[in-house]
């Protein structure tokens, strides 16, 4: 019999992420580096089963979306014209006795005030007025904006020309490319560009294991269209994003929509909802999807002189697109499945964690064991069958470690489906193995060849 109850805190889920594989904290053996993780083998497949998910419901499965991967490291006057090197700043305070930094929004946050929509001055008049210390209790000093993009040089010179960054959205990418694929393939409108990839961001406070991280994924789409049509295109959108968050076995009462509020909004924003997940930290946000109008392609007009106009086909109307964007953090969306499939249990009076993963997104799909690892004669059947499986479905582990009940321990705190066990009735009588499912703890004996 299985008994139900959830233990999912962060301090759970990032104990299993280590003792099993999936995420380590970055230069680990150094000490670390603070806001990077680096992502262990069951890591590495669960958040590709992510990410290819997105990639199939967003761009494989339709006629209006290309995909593009551009490079990392751009042309400075990219981030110049999009407005980062000025405005991508976070406020900034420091303790005046010990000179440790925090972003003064989180000091406001963890004191109760909402400093949302706040202007800096705003901020440091409200840590004034409620007489607000420090963590270490100490006075704060006003604020100030601190860039959080990552600077680097190109090429041999270190001079104001060869700066550049690591960038801190792959969206531009994609804005700087709208023109090639435009030129290239004509596509009607509506249609979107996709890219996923590598993002940093010189977070003040990364905190909260992968969901404020400075070096993190992201899945983004820019969604060109006629600015009278953006309305059904946004709905459109927010459709498809919550068919992904169902995809992702996310359940449905922990998602939630916000419509920011105007003055919370970027200024070029007409309309933005955050979808917000209820984390084991709290509710926060998991993704954005904002109609940005105009702003971008009009950006790299007026600075790259270069004419962003859209003609439709067949007549002389022109216009510069307008623009809805889904921007996904995959590390947020890691967080999420790993937090929602969590599940402690007891099994037959005996008490289990056990990774409820969707099975299209589970890092194993089959172990294979067999019952006894000293009888040559199992482990040689064992291993056909790990085969005939590999071949079919790759994510399958041969485990022949500890007894039984371990293995399906260890196995269950992966988030294996199926565990196959080969023993002696499979050799000697009809050639059905055991198999047993991860959440019913259910065991059937099947015919090989109908595993
Ligand atoms: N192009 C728009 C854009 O980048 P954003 O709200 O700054 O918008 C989009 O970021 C998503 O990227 C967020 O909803 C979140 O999922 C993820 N993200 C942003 N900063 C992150 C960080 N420091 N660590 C992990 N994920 C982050």
């Amino acid at each position: 019999m299985v008994k139900k109850s959830t233990n999912e805190t962060m301090d759970n889920i990032i104990s299993l992420a280590k003792r099993r594989g999936f995420i380590y904290p970055g230069s680990d053996v150094y000490g670390g580096l603070s806001g990077t993780w680096d992502y262990g083998p069951l890591g590495v497949a669960l958040k590709r089963n992510i990410m290819q998910l997105w990639w199939k419901m967003f761009v494989d499965d339709r006629e209006d979306m290309y995909g593009v991967d551009a490079a990392i490291i751009m042309n400075q006057k990219v981030w110049q014209a999009s407005g980062h090197v000025d405005t991508f700043v976070d406020p900034l305070c420091e303790d005046t006795v010990n000179h440790r930094r925090f972003r003064t929004d989180h000091i406001l946050k963890d004191a109760g005030v909402d400093a949302e929509g706040m202007t800096m001055e705003q901020m440091d008049a409200a840590i004034e007025e409620q007489g607000i210390k420090s963590p270490d209790g100490n006075p704060l000093s006003k604020s100030r904006t601190f860039n959080m993009m990552f600077t680097t040089h190109v090429g041999a010179s270190s001079d104001a020309t060869s700066v550049s960054y690591l960038r801190p959205e792959t969206a531009q990418g994609i804005f700087t490319n709208y023109k090639n694929v435009v030129d290239n393939f004509y596509p009607d409108l509506p249609f979107g560009l996709a890219q996923q990839g590598k993002a940093f961001r010189n977070e003040i406070a990364p905190r909260d294991f992968i969901f404020r991280s400075r070096e993190f994924e992201q899945m983004e789409i820019e969604y060109f269209v006629n600015p009278d049509e953006w309305e059904v295109s946004f709905d459109a959108l927010l459709k498809d994003i919550h068919a992904y968050l169902e995809a992702l076995g996310l359940p449905q009462d922990r998602i939630h929509e916000l419509e920011v509020p105007e003055q919370d909004r970027a200024h070029y924003s007409k309309r933005t909802i955050d979808i917000e997940y209820d984390f084991p930290i709290g509710k926060e946000e998991l993704l954005g999807l904002a109609y940005r109008t105009d702003f971008d392609l009009m950006n790299i007009q007026n600075n790259s002189a270069k004419s962003m106009e859209y003609t439709i086909k067949g007549t002389n109307t022109k216009f510069v697109p307008h623009v809805i964007e889904p921007s996904f953090g995959v590390e947020r969306a890691v967080m999420a499945v790993m937090s929602a499939a969590y599940t402690e249990d007891e099994v037959n009076g005996e008490k289990r964690i056990v990774m409820k993963f969707p099975e299209h997104l589970a890092p194993v799909k089959y172990a294979v064991s067999p019952l006894l690892k000293n009888k040559p004669e199992l482990v040689a059947k064992a291993r056909e069958v790990y085969q005939i499986l590999k071949k079919e479905h790759g994510a399958v582990m041969w485990d022949d470690n500890g007894n039984i009940g371990k293995r399906y321990r260890r196995q269950d705190e992966i988030g294996t489906p199926h565990c196959v066990v080969i023993d002696f009735e499979t050799i000697e009588g009809d050639g059905t193995v055991t198999i047993r499912d991860r959440d019913t703890t259910e065991q059937r004996r099947v015919k090989i060849t109908e595993l």
